[in-house]
This record gives C-alpha cells, sequence and structure tokens, in this order.
C-alpha cells in the first residue's frame, strides 16, 4: 500500500523528531498534539531542527520550507481522518496509549495502519484493545530520530499479513533501517540499553565514580558515542523509568530495578534535556559538562616516579611510556617522596603491591585501559596528592584519564561488562542473535562496535575473569557470568564467528 500521508500522535522531542523524518522523506505529516502549548513546543522543536541542519549547511532554505510545509500541526483527531499511517509517540502509560487507539480507531479508515512507537509496553496488548487489531503494529525509532538509523518493527500474532512489510518498506523508504524484533519488553535495544544506564546511575549513587568519569569511561574509555548519564539526559529520565518498571514488571531480576536515584529525579521534574535538568544541567545553550582530569594540568606531574609491576606487558607498556614523556622511573619504593606507580591490569589490583612497597598513601595505580585513554586507580589508602599526581602523570603520558576505585573492573570494566554479559545473556536464552544485537546498538544507539565485537576484541577469557571478580566481590547476582560466556572463554570461540 502507498503512503501519502501520516500522522504523528504526540509532539514530544520523540514525535518531533519522527515528523520531521517523514516530512523529509516527502510525506505529508498531521502533527496532532491536543493541548496548543504542547503543540507549539513540538513544532518549535522540528523548527530548531530544520533551522540547525541549514546553518550547517546541510539543508539550503529552500528545502527547510518545503520540509515544513509538509507538516500540518493539528489539534483535533479528526484532522487525521484522511492518513494512510498513523503512529502514536505519547506517554509509556497504557490508559494514555489506549485513548489514543480508540480515538484513532474512530477517526481513521480501517485500512490505515496503526503504528506505536512504544519503546517497551506490549504491543500484542495495544492491538487486543482496538476495534482492528489486524493493522497494529510497533515502529520503533530511536532518540535523536532524524539521526539513528535503526527502526525495530514489531509484529504480534495478530498482525495482519502485508502490514510488516509495509511499514518496513516505509522505514527503509526514510532512509532507516528497520530490523523484525518480537513483542517483549523493550524489545531488543532496550533491554540491553536500560540496564546499563541503569548501572550507571547505581555506580554514581555509590559515589563508585563521578557524574563526569562516568561518562568519560563509556566515551574515551569504551569509545561509544555518549557516556550513560548524558544519555539518559537524552532519552528523558522518566521514560527511562518507564522502561525499566516495565522490563522489570516482565523479567523480574534486579538488573532492571530502577535505582533509587533515577526515580526521584524524575519524581522531582528532573526529567533531562527537555525541562533543562536532569543528570546535568542544560542552560540555554550547551550543557556544564566538564572533562574530569581537564583541570589537572600536565605540568603538575612528577619528573620521577616509582614503578612497580610484576614483569608483565602492562609494566613493560607502562615503563616505555613513562621514558617517551621523560619521566624518570626508579624501581626503589623505599624513596621517601616519589610517587608510587603500580602498572594495573585488570586482573590485578593495586592495594596489595602498594602495601607491599611500603608507602600506600604514595600509591596509585595506572591502567592504561586502550588508546589515549588511562583509568587513575586510588586505594582507600590514596593520598589527595598522590591522586591528583597520578592524574597529572596520566595527562603528560597524553591520556585521557578517569579516575577508579580499585573495585574489580576498575570503572571501564565496572561499567562494560555486565553490559557484555546482559548481551550474552539475551543469545543464550534466543532472545537474538549476535549478529541482530550488535545492529540493534549500532544502528539504535551508535555504538562503534556492536557489544559482541566489542567483548570478542576483548576477550571472553578476560571479560569472565573480570565477572568472576566482581561477582566474588559483590555477590550481586547481576555480575554472575552465563554459562554461555564460560563456554566461549573455553573453547576460544569468537561470539560473532559462531553466529555467522
Ligand atoms: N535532532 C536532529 N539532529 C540531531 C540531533 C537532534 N536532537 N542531535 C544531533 N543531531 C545531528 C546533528 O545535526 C549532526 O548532523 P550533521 O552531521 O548532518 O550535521 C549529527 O546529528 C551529529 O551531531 P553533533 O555533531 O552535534 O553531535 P555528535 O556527533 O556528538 O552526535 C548524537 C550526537 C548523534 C546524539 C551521538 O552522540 C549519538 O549517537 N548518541 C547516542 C544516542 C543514542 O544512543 N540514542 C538511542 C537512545 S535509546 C532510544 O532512543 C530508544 C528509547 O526508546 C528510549
Amino acid at each position: 500500500m502507498e503512503i501519502r500521508e501520516v500522522a504523528v500522535v504526540g509532539l514530544g522531542t520523540m514525535g518531533a523528531g519522527i515528523a520531521e523524518v517523514f516530512a523529509r522523506a516527502g510525506i505529508g505529516v498531521v502533527a496532532l498534539e491536543a493541548d496548543p502549548d504542547a503543540l507549539k513546543r513540538g513544532v518549535g522543536i522540528l523548527d530548531a531542527s530544520l533551522s540547525r541542519a541549514v546553518s550547517r549547511g546541510r539543508l539550503t532554505a529552500h528545502e527547510q520550507a518545503e520540509i515544513r510545509s509538509r507538516v500540518r500541526p493539528a489539534g483535533a483527531f479528526s484532522e487525521a481522518a484522511a492518513v494512510d499511517l498513523a503512529i502514536e509517540v505519547v506517554p509509556e502509560r497504557r490508559e494514555i496509549k489506549r485513548q489514543v487507539f480508540a480515538e484513532l480507531d474512530r477517526v481513521c479508515s480501517p485500512a490505515a495502519i496503526l503504528a506505536t512507537n512504544t519503546s517497551s509496553l506490549s504491543v500484542t496488548e495495544i492491538a487486543a484493545a482496538t476495534a482492528h487489531p489486524g493493522r497494529v503494529i510497533g515502529m520503533h525509532f530511536f532518540n535523536p530520530a532524524p539521526v539513528m538509523r535503526l527502526v525495530e518493527i514489531v509484529s504480534t500474532v495478530l498482525t495482519a499479513e502485508g502490514v510488516p512489510a509495509a511499514v518496513s518498506g516505509l522505514a527503509r523508504r526514510l532512509g532507516k533501517s528497520p530490523v523484525h524484533v518480537s513483542d517483549r519488553a523493550g524489545f531488543v535495544a532496550n533491554a540491553l540499553l536500560l540496564p546499563y544506564l541503569n548501572h550507571a546511575v547505581r555506580l554514581l549513587e555509590a559515589c563508585y565514580a563521578s557524574r563526569e568519569d562516568i561518562d568519560l569511561a563509556a566515551t574515551a574509555g569504551i569509545g561509544l558515542p555518549m557516556g550513560p548519564l548524558a544519555l539518559l539526559d537524552l532519552i528523558g529520565l522518566d521514560t527511562a523509568l518507564s522502561i525499566l518498571d516495565v522490563l522489570h514488571g516482565e523479567f523480574g531480576t534486579p538488573r532492571y530495578a530502577a535505582a533509587p536515584l533515577l526515580r526521584r529525579l524524575a519524581a522531582a521534574g528532573r526529567t533531562g534535556r527537555k525541562s533543562g535538568r536532569g543528570m546535568y544541567d542544560y542552560p540555554a545553550a550547551g550543557t556544564d559538562k566538564a572533562s574530569s582530569n581537564g583541570n589537572v594540568a600536565a605540568s603538575a606531574a612528577p619528573d620521577t616516579v616509582t614503578l612497580i609491576g610484576s614483569g608483565d606487558d602492562a609494566e613493560a607498556d607502562l615503563a616505555t611510556a613513562l621514558a617517551t614523556a621523560g619521566i624518570n622511573v626508579t624501581r626503589n619504593a623505599a624513596h621517601p617522596s616519589d610517587l608510587i606507580v603500580v602498572a594495573a591490569t585488570a586482573r590485578r589490583g593495586v592495594l596489595a603491591a602498594a602495601l607491599a612497597a611500603g608507602r600506600p598513601d604514595q600509591a596509585v595505580g595506572l591502567h592504561m585501559a586502550g588508546d589515549g585513554f588511562a583509568e587513575v586507580v586510588q586505594t582507600s589508602l590514596s593520598s589527595e596528592q598522590a591522586i591528583t599526581s597520578g592524574t597529572a602523570l596520566a595527562a603528560r603520558l597524553g591520556r585521557t584519564a578517569v579516575s577508579a576505585p580499585d573495585r574489580p573492573g576498575f570503572l571501564v570494566g565496572a561499567l562494560l561488562y555486565p553490559h557484555l554479559a546482559d548481551a550474552v545473556r539475551m543469545v543464550q536464552d534466543s532472545y537474538a542473535s549476535a549478529a541482530d544485537i550488535d545492529t540493534a546498538m549500532t544502528l539504535g544507539c551508535g555504538y562503534p562496535q556492536g557489544p559482541f565485537q566489542l567483548l570478542d576484541s576483548a576477550g571472553a577469557a578476560d571479560v569472565l575473569a573480570a565477572l568472576e571478580s566482581m561477582h566474588a566481590a559483590y555477590g550481586d547476582p547481576s555480575f554472575a557470568p552465563p554459562p554461555l560466556l564460560t563456554e566461549h572463554a573455553a573453547t576460544g570461540i569468537a561470539f560473532r564467528a559462531a553466529d555467522s
């Protein structure tokens, strides 16, 4: 069926973005929002996005005007009577969705497709409550809708033949990559993303690391486009909370239980970018985010350090890096004032070496995790001065650094490995294939590499060892390594190779 005109119901951040995507593809859009103020705000989001594209030279003023002319703001459902497809993008509450679908049932032709952009609710339940469940389908976009390429297409046992193909064709016309997923809470991308974001909030709540360092560990340490806390602000803390509650209701495991801090911030109205305050503050232009080591100058780094290691590659690499940066390296920990730097590895913490050196207050670990990045690992005995010197040292080595506690996984591993374990569990439980999960996370969340590509390059054995240490240290069942990971670590078979 040909889709010439669509209705987008709900003009919040996602609705405005989805309306823009349709209009850019040459499709007429009825932009429906019952509340006149919300309608005005939604149109403002769309206009700002188009103006930004013009100022970046991505659109001409003429194209902007053409796109804008395809969007018809409307306040009444009756305006959607002639559309070929209506997509609801209203808040994640069943009763609101039910009302919207009742209205769409009333005004739209029975031939029109009714889509929901729900991020977690059951599409089957939504469909079953309508007059023509066969035409109801999930069409799940990712934020920012004009940028992210993934659209999850969710059919149900009630979906009529032809509807999934029509909606996939439409998604491709929009320049998106449709992926068919089953109707389970969170589908694929959110089922994996949300527990990771929630875990980041738990780390913040437990003062495991600072807000900025948590985000920097994800961007500079893992290579993700945004840190988890900044991403929560983009998604909306209230939206994230609703998704987690649905996931927790469906699966029950503690990993989905929303962090109390997330619930409190959402309750306080600190919902993220849309309200101007969330994990960060958003003054009119830009954010107040600061990188953690930006204010520790490389010039404050010591000229001589005492290096301690265990004769492995980590120690050799650190010795080379220190020498290249012109720093004198001694091996004599008895020298009274030098900073002691322990060459930390994911498998070996810092405290035992710091104690053995006899001056644990003057010792920090340096974990050179990836190119241009380091974790400055502090034990409970490291002095402020040692931490500052260690951070300056990392800067002198040309590394972006975060402060991490001397706990299993330090900071990057503490964030990443449970996320990878979740991905493995999804494959283990036949939720989705490793290739589909990688596709979902690269196209939907901008990961440069999918979780299984990350896992394969880190090595299943190392990830397993880190998870075992985390599980032993905290007893949290979320850190228990899934049997499938143990099997891959034992056989040495890569996930992606095994999958293809
Ligand atoms: N609306 C429209 N366009 C936007 C935009 C927005 N809100 N934000 C950024 N863009 C565009 C920019 O205009 C720019 O376009 P051009 O290259 O054509 O000029 C492009 O995106 C890159 O933007 P920036 O250079 O400003 O910033 P960046 O390179 O840091 O990228 C980002 C920004 C695309 C948001 C990137 O950080 C990213 O991919 N982040 C991850 C986002 C993510 O994970 N989304 C999924 C969340 S989960 C979800 O949405 C599902 C759910 O149900 C909750």
